[in-house]
């Protein structure tokens, strides 16, 4: 009942080239599946460049922004969005810390990767993020709105 008045967030979720390459999709998306999240977008997508510094432009003065860029666009990436109570913060916790070495097992990152320039997957840090980030990424269309049929609780 408490759940049911809070606002219902919206964040992108990536599996990364590496992720791809690795055959950790399925994985990955089974982690935000099991969880309980609702899925609205899902697509593999060959990045360009341009789309890459724009979602980490807040990172362009980096001295690793180049590399974060090459890296991106390396190989096609799975963009998804997921919806749900708290999703950003919970999606940001079932990930684990930017450096793989530092992530608890048990997040994704904890128990899949070891590079921080090779972390197999990305989540939205803010909802305001999440929101901007599912623009970006994904056309009119591609997000759908579905009710579950067995669950109300996933809305
Ligand atoms: P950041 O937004 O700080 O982390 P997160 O992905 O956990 O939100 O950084 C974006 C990506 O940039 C990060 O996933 C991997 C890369 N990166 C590096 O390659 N080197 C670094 O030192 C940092 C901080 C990030």
């Amino acid at each position: 009942l408490v759940a049911a008045l809070e606002e219902v967030e919206e964040t992108y979720i990536m599996v990364k080239p590496d992720g791809v390459q690795r055959g950790l999709v399925g994985e990955i998306i089974s982690r935000f599946e099991k969880k309980g999240f609702k899925l609205t977008g899902l697509k593999l997508f060959q990045c360009p460049k341009e789309l890459a510094e724009e979602h980490y432009k807040d990172l362009k003065a980096k001295p690793f922004f180049p590399v974060l860029i090459e890296y991106i666009t390396s190989g096609p990436v799975v963009c998804m969005a997921w919806e749900g109570v708290g999703v950003v913060a919970s999606a940001r916790k079932l990930i684990g810390s930017t450096n793989p070495l530092q992530a608890e097992p048990g997040t994704i990152r904890g128990d899949l990767a070891v590079q921080t320039g090779r972390n197999v997957v990305h989540g939205s840090d803010s909802p305001e993020n999440g929101k901007r980030e599912i623009a970006l990424w994904f056309k009119e269309g591609e997000i759908v709105q579905w009710t579950s049929a067995l669950v109300s609780w996933l809305r």
